[in-house]
């Protein structure tokens, strides 16, 4: 079966490394790849954001699953295109997609269903919002309801950044139009973790457990970024927590878009804070966590193709997902200036030392995001650069052969943490 896959960053190279194993793939190709992906599959230009492009090559490729990685894709209608022109596509539909596009849908979607989440109120008017201010303890959290990659989530710990972040999003738009709509919240304390699903619309099942790191620096200091590393499993969300999560989250997920006459294909990511009263929703997204992809995609030991034919085609209930009795580990090595800026030219060096490498014989791997390879030389391209990733008996040991190795990849700049999954 030829695939299309869809997306550039460290997940999507995740996915390819994990579909390269897939007995029933005969060609894998990759639109926007980047070029560490390239002894995976074949990069084809071309934007996503184009349908007609997406559609056109899938004819003349003979492509009969294309899989979304990113979310703005899913958002702008990709999936509905595609399965609209006949072609399997995994990835959920626009109304689907619109629990992580539209924050203020998902909240709304979480309060009809009882689905445990933080209390919150939205406004289309800076003044109104001011005006609700005196009614909130702090700190409290102010939302951008729309996608604003990663950055509309702030924590104001008074009632003067409170104002002054509301102006910012709905006077000043820093983050233009996907704070014309604004959620403040009530702030959750607790340990975060992410639980993700594949999904056929019926039925649902678990991946492993994983934690992101969003803050740029050791002991979770700085601003927040995309995810500076992650890891597979967390110990302290334990059965009784997965259990919870499962009847209090995922099933009411699923029978809530039933209802609601949404067919829900692809995977759906919850976001969650483990609190004193129990597991909150802090957010979805509709698609694969990056980095949490990386860490948990090596750690199922299921076909992936198969897994993501049976979301498309609803035979979810026939599978089960084994998980290797083994942990994984990667850090984010960032380029100079992330998460404000990012350089673009910067040699990358010692990556040589990991071609070919596999998770599965305790080698470590990289999973490239953005890179670029000129003259057999590699150059950061980007903010997050790449993700040194490697998988053992356990954590401890995951964590050791990641920073160990880490060193021997150089390039001006670098910024990474040394602290993933240390207590
Ligand atoms: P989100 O994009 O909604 O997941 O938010 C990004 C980050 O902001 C989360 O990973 C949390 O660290 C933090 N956050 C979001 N909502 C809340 C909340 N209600 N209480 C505490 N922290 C939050
Ligand atoms: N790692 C968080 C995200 O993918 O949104």
């Amino acid at each position: 079966m030829n695939v299309l896959l869809i997306g550039s960053g460290g997940r999507e190279h995740a996915i390819a490394y994990k579909l390269s194993s897939s007995k029933n793939l005969t060609q894998l190709f990759c639109m926007s790849g980047n070029s560490g992906m390239k002894g995976l599959c074949e990069l084809v230009e071309g934007s996503p954001s184009n349908f007609a492009t997406v559609l056109n090559f899938c004819k003349e490729n003979n492509i009969e699953l294309v899989i979304v990685g990113p979310e703005q894709p899913l958002v702008d209608g990709l999936a509905d295109f595609l399965i609209e022109n006949g072609i399997k596509t995994f990835g959920p539909t626009k109304a689907g997609a619109m629990l992580e596009g539209s924050k203020k849908f998902s909240k709304d979607f979480m309060l009809k269903h009882e689905i445990p989440t933080a209390k919150y109120k939205t406004f289309m008017a800076s003044t109104d919002a001011k005006a609700d201010l005196d009614n909130w303890n702090y700190p409290l959290v102010i939302k951008a309801s729309g996608l604003a990659a990663g950055k509309g989530v702030i924590i104001c710990q008074n009632l003067q950044e409170a104002e002054k972040c509301i102006e910012d999003l709905m006077d000043h738009k820093i983050f233009g139009s996907s704070s014309d709509t604004i959620l403040i919240e009530e702030f959750l304390e607790g340990k975060e973790a992410s639980l993700i699903a594949f999904i056929d619309g019926d039925n649902f099942l678990l991946t492993p457990t994983s934690r992101d790191h969003k803050r740029l620096g050791n002991n979770d200091e700085g601003p927040n970024t995309g995810g500076m590393g992650a890891y597979s499993p967390v110990a302290d969300v334990s059965e009784e927590i997965i259990e919870q999560v499962k009847t209090e989250v995922f099933e009411k997920v699923l029978s809530g878009l039933k209802k609601d006459g949404i067919n829900y294909c692809g995977v759906l990511y919850a976001g969650l804070m483990l609190t004193k009263d129990g597991p909150k929703v802090l957010e979805f997204n509709v698609r694969f966590g990056d980095p949490e992809a990386q860490v948990i995609l090596p750690m199922i030991k299921n076909d992936l193709l198969d897994l993501m034919l049976a979301c498309c085609d609803k035979k979810l209930a026939e599978q089960s997902i084994e998980i290797l009795p083994k942990s994984a580990l990667t850090v984010t090595m960032a380029s100079k200036g992330y998460p404000q800026t990012s350089s673009k030219g910067d040699i990358i060096e010692g990556l040589q030392n990991f071609d070919d490498k596999q998770l599965e014989n305790g080698d470590t791997t990289i999973f490239h995001a953005a890179t670029k390879c000129e003259n057999d030389t590699w150059q950061t391209n980007g903010g997050r650069v790449l993700y040194v990733t490697a998988m053992a008996d356990n954590l401890e040991s995951a964590r050791e052969k990641v920073y160990q190795d880490i060193e021997k990849i150089k390039f001006e700049g670098s910024q990474y943490r040394t602290d993933i999954a240390k207590k």
